[in-house]
């Protein structure tokens, strides 16, 4: 049988830092209770003319690089994102065509914090149908262009970024199990109400901006991304203790704590950089799986589990090994 794996990361920060400091001159906001309700100390936001295939570009190459593949060799690119470019050609083609890589299946997949781990679960799907041979899968977000910077609901909470995997067939897992649901009942509590066959005059303007019952998203996240978590390595037969590593989507420490307790894992044993990277959405997992992998921590062959969940709602966990 054929398995997909991870074979090259790479992720990409835009140069601007704002922190916490920077929002108490915006908001009523403190850097104590950023830090204490959410784990945000800094996020990276990108200026008015960046975009993600601009990011998506950068975290490619490098990853691209770090695989040892050339973009000829690419023949599947997926990008889960929910800030694209423009809306039309989807971003994957855009970044197809911006790296040289030769015209392939490519698309882009809408899955608010879920969609890298959407992204991957199909690139996933495609390998072990024999459809591709080497895939870049992306999470990005130029998620501070949906903001209201006046709402310290929010505004203190995202930042933006991009992180990229390459995939490829393997003998050896690799991928172990994948998991994915949604459920549209609760869409009020996360959302952001303009696009193009709704409100499309208010879309990128100050009025529509993203909304965010948090508390309430904070109680479905626990419960269900535990429940998601359980699945991936339930369909596996793994049990929680043969964990390596947890790599979660980085919306807030205290849902990451509740997740590594609920899985009987330390917290030395969790990739954490919301504190560095805040809330980036879709490249949350990606990001966080390249800086764990970067500074030795996440080595070959070790058992990993990510997780993400988002505006829909939706929820995905993907197992894998290195
Ligand atoms: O990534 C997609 C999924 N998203 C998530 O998973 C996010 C889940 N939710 C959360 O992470 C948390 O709910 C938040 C960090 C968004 C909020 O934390 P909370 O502990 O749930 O706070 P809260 O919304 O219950 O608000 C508590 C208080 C309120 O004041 P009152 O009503 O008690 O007087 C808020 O107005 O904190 C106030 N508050 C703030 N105070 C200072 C809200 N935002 C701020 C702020 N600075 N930035």
């Amino acid at each position: 049988m054929t398995y997909s794996r991870i074979v090259g990361t790479g992720r990409y920060l835009p140069e601007k830092v704002l922190t916490n400091f920077d929002l108490e001159k915006m908001v009523d906001t403190t850097d104590e209770w950023i830090r204490t309700r959410t784990g945000v100390e800094r996020r990276h936001v990108v200026s008015p003319e960046q975009t993600t295939s601009d990011m998506c570009c950068e975290a490619a190459k490098i990853a691209m690089d770090d695989a040892g593949v050339k973009p000829e060799d690419i023949d599947l690119v997926i990008t889960g994102t929910t800030s694209p470019d423009v809306v039309f050609p989807n971003v994957s083609t855009i970044i197809q065509h911006r790296l040289g890589i030769p015209a392939c299946t490519a698309f882009s997949l809408e899955a608010a914090c879920t969609g890298f781990i959407y992204a991957l679960t199909t690139a996933d799907k495609f390998i072990k149908a024999g459809e591709a041979e080497c895939a870049l899968v992306m999470g990005a977000e130029c998620i501070t262009k949906l903001i209201d910077w006046d709402d310290r609901n929010t505004c203190v909470l995202f930042g933006d970024g991009a992180g990229a995997a390459i995939v490829k067939p393997s003998d050896e897992p690799g991928i172990i199990s994948c998991a994915l649901g949604a459920d549209g009942q609760h869409r009020e509590l996360l959302h952001y109400p303009a696009g193009v066959s709704k409100n499309l005059a208010a879309a990128g303007t100050e009025d529509a901006n993203i909304i965010m019952k948090g508390n309430e998203v904070f109680k479905v996240a626990v419960k269900t991304l535990g429940a998601i978590a359980e699945e991936a390595l339930d369909k596996a037969g793994v049990s929680k203790e043969e964990l390596d590593w947890l790599v979660p989507h980085q919306a807030n420490i205290r849902i990451i704590q509740a997740m590594a307790k609920r899985l009987n894992m330390p917290m030395e044993k969790v990739i954490l950089t919301v504190q560095d990277h805040g809330n980036t959405s879709a490249a949350s997992v990606p990001m966080a799986l390249d800086v764990g992998r970067r500074d030795g921590r996440v080595k070959e062959g070790q058992l990993i589990l990510m997780e993400a969940f988002g505006g829909g709602f939706t929820w995905g966990s993907v197992l894998m090994r290195m």
